[in-house]
């Protein structure tokens, strides 16, 4: 079986891409390393064994698009990752986000809607829901009006992705809605690699910890929880990344009741951001500077996933606890420090 992963050298696209090959998956990736670094295929292939293909484009020429399936018309799936994704940038770059998010979706379409059979696994996210009035977050809960062009585009790639399923029979997607990705993988040979200062809490407290950060900022302490922080379901990466395998696993086996659906993919447990602070103190054995700052623009009070889909459908459940996932991600930090040093 052959797989095009776009992105696939990317945080969750590389940990997905190393879990298809241990399925026995040939892999193809896609990636313009506008966010990913190619030394990342050199970390899947220590991991695995085997160097997946790779081809270095930009998905939104078109004509590139059109020439890399007219040399694989053999591929059993597509995974697409490839996205600008940073909810900041995105409100100051709106058309560079539409522009990359949707038009590169289109081409990839356009191409797979001509196949016999096409299975394709969509990106997306919570950030869907905006603030749900209930929780824990069902696949039916309403879809808000975005709060950020990046989380426009993942709605609207979504509808895009419905409507084409619907007059395309032998085209079979699925979207699946993350909640929040966090780790590495436990060979601490792939990970997170923000570029910048990350705008994530989870790389903010490992590279505050290390020292490449100053003290971390909890953005809120007065929201209407327990201990006032933002609550949010922190999914490990690799059980995020199995969950693509076995949705794909389904589309290919013609397991699907519809040929388009929706899965939520979290753990289904709420943490709030001091329970995150308090995982990694406990992993890591370091005391962690931070101090309480201004609330965050955009941020939602409580988002955790309602798993009960895709535990159900896919027959997929995270397994990993929270400090375990901060274990990785501490390892993940420590690694990629002793390499720049
Ligand atoms: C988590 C919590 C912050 C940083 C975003 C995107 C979402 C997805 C995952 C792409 C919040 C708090 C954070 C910091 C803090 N991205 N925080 N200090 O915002 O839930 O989701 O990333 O798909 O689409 O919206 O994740 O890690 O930024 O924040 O206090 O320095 O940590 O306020 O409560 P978020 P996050």
């Amino acid at each position: 079986m052959k797989v095009l992963v776009t992105g696939g050298l990317g945080f969750i696209g590389s940990h997905t891409v190393v879990e298809l090959q241990n399925e026995g998956f040939e892999v193809v990736i896609i990636d313009d390393c506008s966010n990913a670094n190619e030394d990342v295929l050199e970390g899947i292939t220590s991991i695995t064994g085997t160097r997946p293909l790779f081809e270095r484009f930009d998905l939104k020429d078109k004509n590139r698009v059109k020439d890399f399936f007219n040399r694989h018309d053999d591929l059993d799936g597509v995974i697409h990752f490839a996205a600008s994704k940073a909810v900041g940038e995105s409100v100051e770059k709106p058309l560079s986000y539409y522009e990359n998010n949707i038009n590169t979706l289109i081409y990839l379409l356009q191409e797979l809607k001509n196949k016999e059979k096409a299975c394709f696994i969509f990106s997306s996210s919570c950030t869907v829901y905006g603030q749900a009035e209930k929780l824990p977050i069902g696949e039916s809960a309403p879809i808000k009006p975005a709060e950020s062009p990046y989380g426009n585009t993942k709605q609207i790639g979504e509808e895009i992705i419905r409507d084409t399923c619907k007059v395309n029979e032998h085209l079979n997607a699925i979207s699946l809605r993350y909640f929040n990705p966090i780790g590495a993988h436990p060979s601490a040979e792939i990970g997170e690699l923000p570029i910048g200062v990350p705008q994530n809490l989870v790389p903010f407290i490992t590279q505050s910890a290390i020292g490449i950060r100053g003290e971390l900022s909890v953005f809120g302490d007065d929201y209407p929880t327990e201990d006032g922080t933002c609550i949010r379901d922190y999914i490990y990466v690799v059980d995020l990344a199995k969950a693509h395998v076995v949705a794909l696993q389904r589309l290919i086996n013609e397991k699907s009741a519809s040929n388009y659906e929706v899965f939520n993919v979290g753990t289904g447990k709420g943490s709030s951001v001091l329970e995150v602070i308090q995982s990694f103190e406990r992993v890591s054995g370091k005391k962690l500077q931070y101090r309480i700052a201004d609330r965050r623009a955009g941020d939602v009070v409580a988002a955790y996933a309602d798993t009960t889909k895709a535990n159900k459908e896919l027959g997929w459940k995270a397994m990993s606890t929270l400090d375990g996932a901060m274990d990785s991600a501490w390892k993940w930090e420590q690694k990629l420090r002793l390499k720049t040093h």
